[in-house]
């Protein structure tokens, strides 16, 4: 029976794939910075839930732990957790900007450290990172989610080659826009009430990205079926695309000349 390691499966996508994987019958260690906050996993056989703060490398080493004495090994790394920063760059803390790397690049680092020695160990393993459309495109006032999305996708596709040497997989799941809590609990706007210059603008941005969330989102659960679908296909594939915003975004980015492209992006947030 396989078994698979999930951050941040407390909401949204990490959860939806916990219960996911959950169904098709494999071992589920679905980590979170508040298990005792958790409800609906704990009650699920073959489901261990424990704590994982992806910014403390303490809690990592004793999930990866708990999770190979629980079900014996571990098969496949999901790196779930993430938010994102919005508004303009100028208005962005040092602390915010520091923080948004921890999270979505320097975490999915130390979980992946923490678990090649097992994989090397067993003979192979599975690395999938989930990314984001907006890991190869990006959009305005949202600078700092798209550089960790672009540095988890350079960080990966370098990985790939190196790793496949012991087999051990790395794979990139990109979403577009998803159903989840992420403008809600995962969005840290960036805010300074002196730099007046960036209202206008930033009102218009997010009421645009908000409207597009409201209609042209997945839900969780298909992004959970293309993250299963990316752990058991055999192939030495890299990159699922998740969702048909995504598809349609990533398609035209590879056809379109460069300037057209980000002059239709400019456009779309007038
Ligand atoms: N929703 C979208 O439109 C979309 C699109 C493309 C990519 N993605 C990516 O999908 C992933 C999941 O997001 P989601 O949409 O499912 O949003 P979500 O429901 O808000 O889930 C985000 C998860 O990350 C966790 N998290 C945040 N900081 C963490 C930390 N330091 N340590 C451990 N966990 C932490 C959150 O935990 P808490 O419960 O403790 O806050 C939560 O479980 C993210 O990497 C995101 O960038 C989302």
């Amino acid at each position: 029976m396989k078994s698979i390691l999930i951050t941040g499966a407390s909401s949204g996508i990490g959860k939806a794939a916990a219960q996911f994987f959950q169904q098709q019958g494999w071992n589920v260690i679905a980590t979170m910075r508040s298990p005792e906050q958790e409800t609906g996993l704990r009650s699920l056989e073959r489901v261990l839930v424990t704590r994982l703060d992806v910014e403390r490398k303490d809690t990592i080493e004793a999930a990866v732990a708990e999770g190979i004495d629980r079900f014996g090994r571990i098969d496949v790394l999901l790196n779930n957790a993430g938010y994102a920063a919005f508004g303009a760059f100028e208005a962005a803390t040092d602390a915010q900007v520091r923080k948004q790397f921890d999270v979505n690049v320097h975490g999915v680092m130390q979980t992946t450290r923490a678990l090649l020695p097992h994989f090397r160990a067993q003979g192979g393993g599975t690395v999938i990172n989930v990314s984001s459309a907006g890991g190869r495109v990006a959009f305005p006032l949202l600078s700092l989610y798209h550089a960790s999305k672009w540095a988890v996708e350079g960080f990966s596709e370098s990985l790939y080659y190196e790793l496949a040497e012991h087999n051990i997989r790395v794979k990139l799941v990109e979403p577009g826009n998803v159903a989840t809590d992420f403008t809600g609990r995962s969005l840290d706007v960036l805010k300074d009430d002196s730099l007046e210059a960036y209202a206008a603008y930033t009102g218009t941005v997010m009421k645009k990205q908000l409207e597009s969330f409201e209609t042209q989102s997945s839900t969780p659960e298909h992004i959970a079926k293309t993250i299963y679908e990316a752990a058991a296909d055999p192939s030495p594939r890299f990159r699922y695309i998740a969702g048909p915003d995504a598809e349609f975004l990533l398609d035209l980015r590879s056809r379109v000349p460069e300037e057209e492209f980000m002059a239709g992006i400019a456009q779309q947030f007038r």
